[in-house]
């Protein structure tokens, strides 16, 4: 079948709930992609940074392959042989003492979320169902209707209600606005250590760390979502650690399944993850066999390839050649380790897609994130060679646009 076949299919099958760009991948391999007619792509979305390892590296592939010849499910009403390791190795890569495995990213946050509900009525004295979490205006914290709750992107919420109640938004980065909404029923704030879906928003330096100093003042909760930041992305294991914190409850998930499998999970103390008794919380899928031995290998590589100094070194080369493309359109470039944005001076009602789309025809894919931001955020894998390769027909694209 020819491209547009497929894309057909999708169209007259598949919900609308995405608006691809014109390509139909159907090979991959490191920082590269090939659609259905053999074109070649590098790949710089890595699927919102869930391939920081890169596509089908072969120890994660191996690892899958292994564990499928033995067991690939076996439910929580059992145990299995493969969940205890892999927990302990990604509670000491996180320095949390207790992890609750679960699948999508938005599980992971429902998880924090129920936690956090239960510490607060059961330990820190607030009165049941009176509970306020504290988030950020323009948030991206996943998609279920509590989630969307507490958007601030009409796209994402209008027509979704009724809403789930319990949540107050404050502006990002905004420590001011933060110390002004804390009540005697705050629970705590949840936050984005950078904000992906929001146009790669970098706060300023230390704004963690007061945040940390706050809420350990209060006595309230600090739930730092690395869904999109962690695992190397930003040149630390986690972006938390930039500010030398760490939260009281951590959500996990993208670059934890190695680009190959969903796998998530919350990370806590075990104080806090004592709240979670038989029955309060569960998931089929969690902690499969197959997702712990992908998830285990996964971390393996991030450690084993000191992806983390990659991440760094390779933004910053990225970053140093992206400002050497002389166009008045770019507004500003914001960037942490390979996590990269770069915004454009646009009219109101225009939009970063055509750009992307012209950079797809030069062979490099790459997504808005919000409508003026490009974002770069190839697997940490990548090296010069190939940022010379992208950035030979980024270039082009900028400056002709
Ligand atoms: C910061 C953040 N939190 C949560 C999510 C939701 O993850 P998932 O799509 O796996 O549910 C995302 C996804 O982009 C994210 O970037």
């Amino acid at each position: 079948m020819k491209a547009n076949e497929y894309r057909e299919l999708d169209e007259k099958y598949g919900a609308h709930n995405y608006h691809p760009l014109p390509v139909v991948l159907s090979k991959a391999k490191g920082v590269w992609v090939w659609d259905v007619e053999g074109n070649k792509y590098i790949d710089m979305l890595s699927s919102y940074s869930a391939i920081n390892q890169g596509h089908l590296h072969p120890k994660i592939v191996a690892a899958a392959i292994e564990q499928l010849t033995r067991i690939s499910l076996s439910s929580r009403a059992f145990s299995n042989d493969r969940m205890g390791p892999y927990l302990k190795k990604l509670c000491e890569i996180s320095g949390m003492e207790m992890a609750l495995p679960m699948n999508t990213g938005a599980e992971a946050v429902e998880t924090a979320l129920k936690l956090a509900r239960r510490w607060a009525y059961q330990k820190m004295g607030v009165p049941e169902n009176k509970g306020e979490l504290i988030v950020c205006e323009n948030n991206f914290h996943g998609r279920t209707t509590t989630i969307i709750s507490f958007s601030s992107d009409p796209g994402s919420k209008k027509g979704f209600g009724p809403y789930t109640p319990g949540f107050v938004t404050i502006p990002y980065n905004d420590i001011k606005s933060f110390e002004n909404a804390i009540t005697p029923n705050t629970i705590g704030i949840m936050v984005e250590p950078i904000q992906g879906e929001a146009g790669i928003n970098v706060p300023s330096p230390g704004y963690l760390k007061e945040l940390r100093r706050i809420c350990t003042e209060k006595g309230i909760l600090l739930i730092i979502d690395e869904i999109q930041t962690g695992f190397a992305r930003t040149g630390k294991m986690f972006a938390f650690e930039h500010d030398g914190i760490k939260p009281d409850i951590l959500c996990v998930g993208k670059a934890l399944g190695g680009g190959l499998y969903p796998v998530s999970a919350a990370l806590s103390s075990r104080e806090i993850m004592s709240m979670f008794t038989p029955g309060s919380h569960g998931s089929t899928f969690g902690g499969n066999p197959l997702a712990c031995a992908i998830a285990e290998a996964a971390l393996d590589v991030l450690i084993e390839e000191k992806l983390t100094k990659r991440s760094t070194e390779m933004g910053e080369y990225f970053v140093k050649k992206l400002k050497e493309v002389k166009t008045p359109k770019i507004k500003e470039i914001r960037a942490r380790g390979l996590l990269i944005g770069v915004e454009f001076h646009l009219g109101a009602k225009e939009t970063v897609r055509p750009i992307c789309e012209k950079l797809m025809q030069n062979g490099v894919l790459a997504k808005d994130t919000h409508e003026k931001t490009i974002r770069f955020a190839p697997p940490l894998t990548i090296t010069t060679d190939e940022i010379d390769w992208a950035m030979e027909r980024i270039k082009k694209v900028f400056e002709e646009y």
